[in-house]
């Protein structure tokens, strides 16, 4: 059977990965400064966390979410300690998207409400209600277009207030950092005054730290830095290290009704060990400083180079933006340097996007190359 041919694939194997390093069959080996698209937390194959889920699928991989399962619960409290939020519940599930998703259909449950507003060039996944609200309308269906949604500019708190004064609006979904946008953010003036509008025109405020999160920005989450409680914050990513893991943190003003959501995968056995063995590895090694200390140290590489006009980002979500389009330069990295990175909607915008548990001498790598390259 043919495989559904949606990807342009590069001629590139991994078969196996090590810290920041993937491999081929043949050994080559390749720096992994994209981390599988912001996936890849703790490193590939963390030696604690293989150890973590092959202890896990010996005892039991999976059973549904019709008995108890301790490790739900154990997560939940390992990531209100390691991230700091407080006061909120954790619904668990198997994806970014589907995170989203069940975001915006308990604020439409929560509220009465079926509208939702969402931001320029915001990427929120591909299901039905999350596309409706990603600024790509190349990749909405007629089907998907049905959706009550409202696209605002990022950053124009008045033109939300109108919309928001209307009191018929469910949420209002936000990336902290634009992650496939091309790492924008707005003003800390704005996210609070955003919040503050929901809370008044009863909106229920969405953030989708799917990318942004888990500890990527050198802050558990990248809201924190804007001092602001969202009612929903969704997860995925680094969550599981490759595991595919999400979630959503809801806020106690959100009750909860048997039936209202679910799933037959999210919260497994397998994914709980994933999701603790992860939140563990960012703790012990304190990957939160790791990722505030080396944006410094890139930024001031990034400065001697005059191509990058501008380092945008935070932490370990880096996008340095050059003065040419960087199709060629991100191909002559991989295929020349071995050294993997992302693109953005913007594109002359690098995306770096690597295990949290990066060192410096990686970085040196980098821009050792990137050096060579731009000769
Ligand atoms: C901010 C953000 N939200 C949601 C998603 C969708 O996640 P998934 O691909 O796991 O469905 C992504 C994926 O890139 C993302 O970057």
């Amino acid at each position: 059977m043919e495989l559904f041919d949606v990807y342009p694939l590069y001629d590139i194997t991994p078969i196996r990965g090590e810290g920041a390093y993937v491999f081929d069959k043949e050994e080559n080996k390749y720096l992994d400064l994209y981390g599988g698209h912001a996936v890849i937390s703790i490193g590939h194959s963390h030696p604690a966390y293989v150890n973590a889920l092959s202890g896990q699928v010996r005892q039991l991989g999976f059973y549904s979410n019709s008995v108890k399962n301790p490790l739900q619960k154990e997560l939940a409290d390992k990531l209100e300690k390691v991230s700091g939020v407080k006061n909120y519940s954790l619904f668990l599930c198997n994806s970014g998207a589907e995170a989203n998703e069940n975001a915006l259909k308990l604020a439409s449950f929560h509220t009465g409400r079926d509208k939702v507003i969402y931001f320029d060039k915001a990427f929120h996944g591909r299901t039905s209600g999350v596309v409706a609200v990603t600024d790509n309308e190349a990749i909405k269906s007629p089907f998907n277009k049905g959706h009550q949604v409202i696209k605002l500019a990022f950053d124009d708190t008045v033109a939300l207030e109108k919309e928001l004064k209307n009191e018929d609006i469910a949420a209002v979904i936000f990336e902290t950092i634009q992650g496939v946008g091309g790492l924008d953010e707005a003003s800390s003036e704005f996210y609070q005054k955003t919040s503050a509008l929901c809370k008044k025109f009863g909106t229920v405020l969405i953030a989708d730290e799917v990318q942004a999160g888990y500890g990527r920005t050198g802050d558990f989450f990248a809201f924190q830095k804007h001092e602001i409680r969202p009612d929903i914050i969704s997860i995925a990513k680094g969550m599981g290290n490759g595991f595919p893991v999400g979630g959503i943190l809801i806020g106690k003003n959100i009750e909860p009704k048997y039936g209202m959501l679910g799933t037959t995968f999210g919260g497994n056995h397998l994914a709980c060990a994933a999701g603790i063995a992860v939140l563990d590895i960012i703790e012990k090694e304190q990957l939160l400083k790791n990722a505030q200390d080396l944006f410094e140290y890139v930024k001031n590489q990034a400065d001697e180079i005059p191509q990058i006009k501008k380092v945008k980002g935070r932490g370990l979500m880096i996008g340095l933006e050059f003065d040419f389009e960087i199709a060629q330069l991100r191909k002559e990295l991989l295929f020349k340097h071995q050294v993997f990175t992302g693109a953005a909607s913007n594109k002359k915008l690098l995306r770096i996007l690597p295990p949290l548990n990066i060192k410096k001498e990686h970085f040196d790598v980098f821009f050792n190359v990137l050096k060579i390259a731009l000769k």
